[in-house]
């Protein structure tokens, strides 16, 4: 297989600046540009009958079905059963056949995913498949492959396939949603048109973060604990921030629901741990800012991901505020994304690491 990094210094680097193009791409996959609908693609899965969804996925895959979650909760109605493989596969999870299952996996052979499906299967349950190898293991014993077409991924961290896994998981939860009865047709060519628009306001987002972020990159790298707070689908993405940096900068980082941050966190709280706060002007702002004023009254450096809406609405002192685009909230996963990951990079660019190839981390983990 030969792929190259072209212009850029590392493959991470490569697949963060290639969404845009690929997400696109994968988007014209499930969604039909012309008519702003989804297209039908789940024949093996009648969303209409499921009174629940299992989901279960290893590392930045689960936290992509986290994510999907939310989204098969609220626009589906469809009650979501998510774990970390690992656990999901050993816990004598009561399943019916009115269920259905979605194994979610860039490789499509990570070894508890599969192991997980093959539970899922012997209890009768449809079985999809959200991966981007198509030839895998997963995929091959699935029922339904939704492929993420997101291109091979050479970076250990993953990137572009956790963004595309997301772009699938909104195009799934939007048809699950209209095959419920839940979201009418109006409101499902208002969601597909957010879709649409997404590659083009990751383009303007990639370009205008870029130098703010190299240059926090090298204040963040002198830290040894970062706490990333979310509510709402920013929890799930502030566990992805949380791991990307851990992975590749090495730096301890935990990602938590913001509410929680009483429940323990708050403790650290001190100059020497920076809390990252991911808090688009959704519905949960006003409390994710009142828990970014515990941290502050207790001394502690902030960084702000927000929109605009956000950081006007804001008047709290932080370290640095990043500021993206007003979005809809089916996209904000997808856009908040890109801070994320490039933080991560940059971070252990500066730092000096192997980003590419972290120490103890494979790509792909065929073992238990
Ligand atoms: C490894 C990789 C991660 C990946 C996880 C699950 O830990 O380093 O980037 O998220 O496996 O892999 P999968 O191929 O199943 O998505």
């Amino acid at each position: 297989l030969m792929v190259d990094k072209g212009n850029h210094r590392h493959f991470m680097e490569k697949e963060i600046y290639e969404q845009p193009e690929i997400i696109s791409h994968a988007l014209s996959h499930y969604v039909d540009f012309a008519s702003g609908s989804i297209k039908q693609k789940a024949e093996a899965i009648d969303f209409a009958k499921l009174r629940s969804l299992a989901i279960s996925a290893c590392g930045t895959a689960y936290l992509s079905g986290l994510v999907g979650k939310y989204w098969f909760e609220r626009y589906a109605r469809l009650p979501v059963e998510i774990d970390v493989a690992s656990e999901f596969r050993y816990r004598d999870i009561p399943l019916s056949k009115d269920q259905a299952a979605l194994f979610i996996s860039q490789s499509g052979e990570t070894a508890d995913t599969l192991a997980s499906l093959r539970y899922c299967k012997e209890e009768g349950l449809p079985i999809g498949a959200v991966v981007n190898v198509k030839e895998s293991t997963i995929a091959r014993e699935a029922d339904a492959i939704f492929p993420i077409l997101a291109g091979p991924e050479i970076g250990v961290a993953s990137t572009k396939a956790f963004t595309c896994q997301l772009a699938v998981l909104a195009a799934l939860s939007i048809q699950a949603g209209r095959a419920r009865g839940i979201l009418t047709e109006a409101q499902e060519k208002e969601l597909v048109r957010h879709l649409i628009e997404m590659p083009r306001i990751m383009s303007k987002v990639l370009n205008l973060i870029q130098p703010q972020i190299e240059q926090l990159s090298r204040d963040l790298s002198r830290f040894k604990d970062v706490l990333y707070l979310g509510r709402g689908t920013s929890y799930p993405l502030a566990m992805e921030g949380a791991l990307k940096l851990k992975e590749i900068s090495y730096i301890h980082a935990e990602g938590y629901a913001a509410g929680e941050l009483k429940h323990g966190p708050i403790a650290l709280i001190d100059e020497h741990m920076p809390v990252i706060v991911i808090a688009p002007h959704d519905r949960f702002f006003e409390k994710t800012v009142s828990n970014m004023q515990e941290v502050a009254a207790r001394g502690g450096k902030i960084i702000f991901i927000t929109d605009e809406k956000g950081a006007a609405a804001s008047k709290l002192a932080t370290m640095a505020t990043i500021v993206l685009p007003n979005v809809d909230e089916v996209i904000a996963p997808m856009i908040f994304a890109l801070p994320i990951q490039l933080l991560a990079y940059h971070t252990a660019v500066f730092m000096g690491t192997d980003v590419d190839q972290p120490r103890n981390l494979a790509k792909s983990v065929t073992v238990e």
